[in-house]
């Protein structure tokens, strides 16, 4: 278990703002910063950060939550796991109460996965720079091909030796449990027993984007054709080839500055024009785009350069992939390399300048060059002409902005040199077949939205449950929580309901709140807001310190952090002198006001429900004396509640 002194110190140093800018990019509003949600496909950003109060709200998901919460419900991490996160990009030492052996069991096997591939990472840098075999055969490669030191430490790239079993043995050593290096791919089993899969080869860890290592790629220094060039680490449940890509993790930062990014081939095209200072390049490892890495680019940039090399059909077959950025709304830009060259190698035969100037004058827009291209390739001949346009007619159609599609078509039937109505009207008919394939793909719930929907009928369940009394306990916890350490001079009421003198005596909010309630014999009938009420309670009945805000803001309970956070929004606060602990004379009187107001409008409620109940107690009595009772109690209730009416109306 982490100590709650090491948990204080990550929530203090952590800054929310910069942990949700390695995922999203933020703009200020106000004092907030808004982007597009992580968390759905949305469109326009209803996804806030608030840098003062630490939390982060989600207007399109409904999720909200402090630092921790955040990293959990992204990144699926533990509690535990998350705050190891923290600790770690903010070196914080963390210091943990002994582990039981239980304990030691329940450490997620994800977070095993990632333990061993980070141990694997270590392992093959230590062989590049440490074992000969390493420096002569895998470093002295790096350095031919013109990675700079620096360039190597930054991608960690390592390196796996000839002797088949090195990383096996130097795991086991570590008491790393065999079956998943198995697991991960990086060991294999053969009649021989068990073998490392990568071998002899120079290699590139694939890290997520909170720069965990999820799996590995390695390229063989023999020539021998035989030898697969490059190998990849198997799927596994840390390791998803279409959901990673490459070089994210080092480029994220450069792409939200620069609000682009370059998308590339593969590693050595990543590793060369991040070292010539285009930091913001990434890969896919070999597959085709995938929605799910269309998504996480977007997250950061809405700009896509997509750099070509090779031949026509190479770019042919990549066109309908880049189409999938057109239908996201991306803007997408194309360049196109000379003759034999691939980004890696005209980084690394030309200077910085050159580059720069490269990838600045020779960017195209991707429709107008696949419009070029598709004319260039049908060369005349009407038929694959008239091909052509039915192709650029449907990645038209894909574009969700009006004004987009109004531009381009003009500028497509310009370049195709059709009639600009006839295009026009095709991309129309093409779009309202797209909506329909969408909506109707949408009312097909694909089987990972199931739980979603699952879980806002549970929410739509729960909220038809919700008591009577639900919007009054909030109240009243919003009143604890923002001001149940202020004191005030409470006024009484008496039965005939009139207001007495301000008390001479101050009185803290929280004080006044339990005392009233318990007097009554009372209860909060909402779970969570229970839980908040407790919590005061107990250190009042105690003398204890009441509790701060900031600890229902970074409890473990993430449903007690989100209701935290609603309560304690700024409209609820009265004035921002509160936060100074400052009130002026009129603002205070208001304060002592809203309370009592609150404490009987609970205490109303209440009781309006315990009669309710009393009666219908009354109805199924079966014995006279259990019905005199019922009615001795509901004779009490009722006589409370009249008195409370009158303090009630006397009041409002
Ligand atoms: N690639 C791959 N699998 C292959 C071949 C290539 O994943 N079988 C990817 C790699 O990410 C590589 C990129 O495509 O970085 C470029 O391919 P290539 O130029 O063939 O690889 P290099 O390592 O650059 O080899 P060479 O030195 O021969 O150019
Ligand atoms: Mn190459």
């Amino acid at each position: 278990m982490i100590t709650q002194s090491t948990i204080d110190k990550i929530f203090e140093t952590s800054r929310i703002e910069e942990v949700v800018a390695d995922f999203v990019q933020l703009k200020r509003v106000g004092s907030n910063l808004r982007g597009l949600s992580p968390f759905t496909n949305e469109k326009t950003p209803s996804f806030y950060v608030s840098p003062a109060k630490q939390i982060y709200k989600c207007f399109s998901s409904g999720s909200g939550g402090n630092v921790v919460g955040f990293l959990m419900e992204l990144e699926k991490m533990s509690y535990p796991e998350a705050l190891r996160h923290l600790a770690e990009r903010y070196g914080i030492e963390i210091e943990e109460t002994e582990r039981t052996d239980e304990q030691k069991e329940a450490i997620s096997r994800r977070e095993s996965l990632y333990l061993v591939n980070e141990f694997a990472a270590k392992h093959f840098v230590r062989q590049l720079h440490q074992s000969e075999e390493g420096v002569s055969i895998g470093l002295s490669y790096f350095k031919e091909r013109g990675f700079s030191t620096e360039t190597i430490k930054r991608f960690e790239l390592g390196y796996s030796v000839k002797q088949s079993d090195a990383l096996h043995q130097a795991a086991r050593e570590k008491g790393f449990d065999p079956k998943i290096l198995m697991e991960l791919g990086l060991v294999l089993e053969n009649d021989r027993g068990p073998y490392d899969r990568f071998r002899e080869r120079v290699m590139f860890p694939i890290h997520n984007l909170s720069g965990r290592v999820a799996g590995f790629g390695g390229r063989t220094l023999r020539t021998d054709k035989k030898i697969a060039k490059y190998i990849n680490s198997s799927e596994s449940e840390i390791y998803n080839k279409s959901k990673l890509l490459y070089g994210l993790y080092q480029a994220r930062k450069s792409i939200v500055k620069n609000d682009r990014c370059y998308l590339v081939e593969g590693y050595t095209d990543v590793i060369s024009f991040s070292q010539a200072g285009v930091e913001n390049t990434i890969a896919t490892s070999g597959t085709s785009l995938t929605e799910e890495q269309v998504r996480q680019i977007k997250r950061l940039t809405e700009n896509v350069v997509i750099l070509f090399d090779g031949d026509a059909a190479g770019i042919k077959a990549s066109m309908r992939g880049i189409d999938m950025f057109l239908r996201e709304g991306l803007r997408v830009q194309t360049l196109l390399f000379p003759e034999g060259e691939d980004p890696d190698s005209y980084a690394r035969s030309h200077s910085r300048e050159e580059l720069h100037d490269f990838l600045q004058k020779e960017v195209k827009d991707f429709l107008l060059f696949k419009v070029d291209f598709l004319l260039a390739e049908a060369d005349g001949n009407p038929m694959m002409k008239a091909e052509a346009i039915r192709e650029v007619v449907r990645t038209l159609s894909l574009m969700p902005s009006e004004v987009d599609r109004d531009v381009y078509v003009r500028e497509s039937s310009r370049l195709l040199d059709t009639d600009e109505n006839l295009l026009f009207s095709e991309v129309n008919r093409a779009r309202s077949k797209q909506v329909e394939k969408e909506h109707a793909s949408k009312k097909a719930a694909p089987a990972e939205n199931i739980s979603v929907i699952h879980k806002k009928t549970e929410e739509t369940v729960h909220q038809a449950k919700k008591s009577t009394t639900y919007s009054q306990e909030a109240h009243l916890c919003k009143l604890l929580l923002n001001f149940g350490q202020t004191n005030c001079r409470f006024r009484l009421i008496n039965e005939e309901g009139v207001l007495s003198k301000p008390a001479e005596e101050e009185e803290s909010v929280a004080s006044y709140i339990v005392n009233e309630i318990e007097a009554d014999g009372l209860r909060f009938q909402e779970k969570l807001f229970f839980h908040i009420y407790e919590a005061y309670k107990t250190a009042v009945l105690e003398g204890e310190p009441l509790p701060e805000q900031k600890q229902f803001l970074r409890s473990e309970d993430q449903e007690c952090v989100k209701i935290a956070i609603d309560l304690t929004e700024e409209k609820y606060r009265l004035s921002d002198w509160n936060a100074k602990g400052i009130f002026p004379k009129s603002e205070m009187d208001t304060l002592e006001q809203n309370v009592r107001e609150s404490v009987l409008r609970f205490k109303e409620k209440m009781l309006h429900q315990l009669i309710e109940d009393s009666k219908a107690k009354l109805l199924e009595s079966e014995s006279d004396a259990t019905t005199s009772e019922i009615m001795k109690e509901l004779h009490q209730l009722m006589g409370l509640h009249k008195l409370i009416q009158k303090m009630v109306g006397q009041d409002v």
